[in-house]
């Protein structure tokens, strides 16, 4: 319950305008601002930098040049061509070709077509730069439409695109075998999405069931499933169920959030599983940070302890 509290809180201020306007002026300024511990950065550069650094400590990474929600189609094309540009940036600083997206960044509330139409461009430039492309998932709105397009692109034959399911809506055990059908990759996260109990789980204890139960039938479909969790239950629950059925370490990995849990993040790679860090960047950190703030009190906590530092 108390997650869903705090989902609620967070998620309600996240629709502030004037605590983002205020959050936004001061987040990110100086190497000292309070939204750098989970956001690299504004710039491709800064992104690229933080690339560098997670990949020198022997971890993966995927880039998410933030963005979301976007209501007018100039928007739209604008974060589209911002990503055209950013892989030939990641491909000539030789770090791993690996990106992360949302389709509402690409116009998906205003239709379907357009987003589709800007996912194509990027999937297509992705494939001759060599990038796997993950299609993030948002709130359950969204969902059906996230993957019907996935579908859609799977079936004309782009295959370096992955998608992402939420152990916490109810749907995902069938949309999970939705994705199965086509082979494709999934990244299993439990949501940090505030969502109503008619589609969603509300508590911890049944959120966790569902994901085990998610991550059982992944670890054993195969497809290089992202077990995508700062939950050291579900990391346990993750090694023992695959080692259960026999799937060897690099047959899946473990992402993180920039930021979250980096003690973790070091301690699973020392033991030899792949782990990929999601690092963010871009001007439009707010609602990211603040689903940060709303899933982890721990993260909260981070947060106060820079504001104070800044004082
Ligand atoms: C989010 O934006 C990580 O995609 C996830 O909250």
């Amino acid at each position: 319950m108390i997650d869903a509290l705090s989902k609620a809180v967070f998620g309600t201020l996240a629709g502030s305008a004037t605590l983002k306007r205020v959050a936004s002026r001061y987040g990110m300024r100086g190497q000292g601002g309070f939204a750098r511990r989970f956001v690299a950065g504004e710039t491709i550069d800064e992104a690229i930098g933080a690339a560098r650094a997670v990949e020198a400590q022997g971890l993966a990474q995927t880039l998410d040049l933030l963005g979301e929600s976007v209501a007018s189609e100039a928007e739209a094309r604008a974060a589209a061509e911002a990503y055209l540009a950013m892989m030939p940036r990641i491909a000539d600083a030789g770090v791993g070709r690996n990106i992360s997206i949302k389709l509402t960044q690409l116009g998906l509330d205003l239709s379907a077509d357009l987003a589709g139409a800007h996912l194509r461009r990027i999937l297509a430039r992705a494939g001759e730069l060599g990038f796997f492309v993950r299609i993030d998932m948002e709130n359950s709105p969204y969902i059906e439409a996230t993957l019907a397009l996935f579908e859609s692109v799977w079936r004309e034959g782009t295959t370096n695109v992955g998608v992402v399911l939420q152990s916490a809506l109810k749907r995902s055990k069938d949309d999970l075998e939705r994705v199965l059908a086509l082979g494709a990759r999934v990244r299993l996260v439990k949501g940090a999405y505030k969502e109503p109990a008619a589609v969603a789980y509300q508590s911890k204890a049944e959120v966790d069931d569902a994901y085990v139960r998610l991550m059982e039938r992944l670890l054993r479909a195969g497809h290089f499933p992202a077990i995508a969790t700062h939950d050291p239950d579900m990391i346990a629950a993750a090694r023992r169920l695959a080692t259960e059925a026999g799937v060897p370490q690099g047959a899946y990995e473990f992402q993180m959030l920039y930021g979250v849990r980096r003690d973790l993040q070091q301690s699973l790679r020392a033991e030899g599983f792949g782990m990929r860090v999601y690092i963010p960047y871009g001007r439009e950190w707010f609602p990211y940070f603040m689903r940060r703030l709303g899933e982890r009190p721990a993260n909260v906590g981070f947060v106060l302890k820079s504001l104070l530092r800044e004082r």
